[in-house]
């Protein structure tokens, strides 16, 4: 099935020079970019797409790390574009990532934090609610690959 999902290039990405880097994975892939824009994430908008993990240990260092510096958003459309980004990302954990995952070969971690390069959205519930907290409807485009 044909899905968009939304993707956020992290901090660390941007400040390590990785945008390309990820991106190409995303478009070997043969997945669409259907929409891509820088933006600094203010802490209110990073409070609510992470809304799920209020509460947990690591929340108040992931809420620094999102906001730390711009980030690039994209939606990519897809057959079981949720899966499938996933599946590229790789696990949470960069030293869990397999090597070949873009965050197993661009992840990295530092005593407790986590830098782990891209999020991607977990479920069409998910997307559709991330999607919308991020870009208006004008903003994504359509045309064929
Ligand atoms: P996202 O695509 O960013 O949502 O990652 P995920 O779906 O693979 O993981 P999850 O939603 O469980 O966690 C969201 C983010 O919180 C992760 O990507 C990490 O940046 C951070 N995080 C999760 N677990 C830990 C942890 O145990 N320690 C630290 N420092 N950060 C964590
Ligand atoms: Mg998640």
């Amino acid at each position: 099935m044909i899905e968009r999902t939304l993707i956020i290039l992290k901090p660390d990405t941007i400040i390590r020079s990785n945008i390309g880097n990820v991106l190409s994975r995303i478009e070997a892939k043969g997945l669409k970019i259907s929409a891509l824009k820088m933006e600094s994430i203010s802490k209110e908008k990073a409070g609510t797409h992470y809304a799920e993990h209020v509460g947990k240990p690591f929340y108040e260092s992931l809420i620094s790390y999102i906001t730390s510096s711009p980030v690039v958003l994209g939606v990519i459309e897809g057959d079981d574009a949720i899966t499938v980004i996933r599946t590229l990302c790789g696990a949470t954990d960069p030293h869990k990532a397999a090597p070949g995952s873009i965050r197993g070969d661009f992840g990295f971690k530092k005593g407790n934090d986590i830098f782990n390069v891209i999020h991607a959205s977990d479920s069409q519930e998910s997307a559709k609610r991330e999607i919308s907290l991020f870009f208006k409807a004008n903003e994504i485009f359509e045309y064929n690959k």
